[in-house]
């Protein structure tokens, strides 16, 4: 049977992989603008961290996470054996609890100094049904902020976001901002009570799961993707009208700064997102057309709680991350291309087997300046090696033969144009740099 890739991966080949580069890229251009600095963390951290962090009865935690044992561990799991907290890992669903554990367990953020500022990007793995913009390993950017308490972060966090977007070249007319806010401590409780007695009065219009939910976790019901269960959430107490007035003057304060920057947003009270650890201002960013039904290519919000609750210090945060793939599905709606085409290439013939040792000599030397280069490493006749310079869209062809090595000048020929110019063999890397330019 041919080999096949797990369900719900993708393999990244030549001009895709060149496009998460650049995707990469650009976050790195617009990320250190706004003062952010690169954050690097493992694949996998123990299983607790994305439970606490995330909420224990959120779906990641619940039956999406991909749990990680080591043969080990297996063999004291089936000795019936307890295994030990680093024993349970899980590959990471998203990168902010991992973040957060880092910036605690390293001491990032110091009394007195400034926000932490840390983007990331790599893949993240969710065991969830695959469909179009939906994986089981996709890839994110994201940044995170630490420490940063007034509304001003929120609106720099959104308008960072929405400048991703923008030098990624996502049309502004497909794309949605939606904002919420989550409450607070004092606030969210009561709110939550009524979200419950509202599912309870209508059980009997609700999925199993919002049935569950209305006892463990009522807000989750709002992120429920069955319709009829979205109808009956469309009348539900709405969190903007009972924030505290504390939480209210501070979205009226992260709305004012938005509408200063010209940024168009829809406020949105039905949106809770996939996490627990949301406090205040949530975000999110859809757009429409090529994306199906997964509409929503980046969000996220603050968790002012998140640090505590996986056991550091108690410090303020908020950051979104953005999927790579639904970018991907929306810029080709939008007939953008994201990757950079491949630098110019050259290629090398050789003649004949007499001539082999400078034609490889003079691979190395345009290799050694810079000069994409390519050769012919399988004995081919002149005519192969023309045709696969050809099919490789090689800009030019040094021809290494025997009478070229004994006048000791190489003929260099423009596959675009078919002109021809002799170059000598001495000053062969800065000749072909010359015709390049
Ligand atoms: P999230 O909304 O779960 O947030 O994911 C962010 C983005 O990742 C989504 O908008 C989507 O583009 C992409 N994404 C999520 N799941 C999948 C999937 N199964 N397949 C393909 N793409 C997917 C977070 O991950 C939070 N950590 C964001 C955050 C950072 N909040 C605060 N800081």
């Amino acid at each position: 049977m041919a080999p096949k890739a797990p369900k719900g991966t993708t393999d990244l080949i030549g001009e895709q992989a060149r496009s998460w580069e650049r995707f990469v890229e650009v976050a790195r251009e617009v990320f250190t603008v706004y003062g952010y600095d690169r954050v690097e963390t493992p694949a996998f951290e123990q299983t607790d961290l994305f439970v606490r962090g995330c909420g224990e009865t959120t779906d990641i935690a619940t039956k999406e996470m991909f749990t990680v044992y080591s043969v080990g561990a297996v063999q004291k799991l089936r000795d019936d054996e307890p295994l030990k907290d680093d024993q349970r890992l899980a590959l990471r669903p998203e990168g902010t609890a991992s973040i957060v554990r880092a910036a605690a367990e390293h001491g990032l953020v110091t009394p007195g100094g400034a926000p932490v500022k840390l983007w990331y990007a790599g893949p993240m793995f969710r065991c969830e049904r695959p469909q179009k913009g939906r994986l089981r390993e996709f890839r994110q950017v994201g940044v995170e902020c630490l420490g940063a308490t007034d509304a001003a972060s929120d609106a720099e966090m959104i308008i960072m976001c929405m400048r991703f977007f923008e030098a990624l070249g996502i049309p502004d007319s497909s794309m949605r901002l939606l904002i919420n806010s989550m409450g607070d401590a004092d606030c969210r409780p009561a709110y939550t009570e009524q979200v419950a007695a509202y599912l309870h009065e209508h059980a009997d219009e609700l999925c199993d799961d919002c049935r569950r939910r209305a006892d463990t976790n009522p807000l989750r019901a709002f992120d429920c993707k069955n319709e009829g269960c979205q109808a009956v959430l469309s009348d539900a107490p709405r969190f903007t009208d009972n924030l505290c007035p504390a939480c209210e003057e501070r979205f009226d304060e992260v709305k004012a700064y938005l509408t200063a920057a010209g940024l168009d947003f829809e406020i949105d009270p039905t949106l809770v997102r996939g996490f627990d650890y949301y406090t205040g201002t949530v975000f999110e960013v859809q757009v429409e057309g090529g994306l199906g039904a997964q509409s929503a290519i980046g969000g996220g919000g603050r968790y002012d709680n998140l640090m505590a609750e996986v056991g550091g210090p108690d410090t303020c945060g908020l950051g979104f991350a953005v999927g790579y793939e639904r970018i991907m599905l929306a810029l080709d709606a939008a007939g953008v291309t994201l990757a950079e085409p491949p630098a110019p290439t050259v290629y090398v013939a050789c003649v004949d087997d007499t001539v082999r040792e400078t034609a490889f000599e003079v691979t190395r030397r345009l290799r050694d300046a810079g000069v994409r280069t390519l050769d012919d490493l399988q004995g081919r006749s002149l005519k192969s090696q023309f045709k696969v310079a050809d099919k490789a869209q090689a800009r030019l062809c040094v021809v290494v033969g025997p009478d070229e090595v004994a006048a000791g000048r190489l003929t260099v020929r423009d596959m675009g144009t078919h002109a021809e110019r002799e170059l000598p063999i001495d000053g062969i890397a800065d000749g072909v740099k010359q015709m390049l330019a």
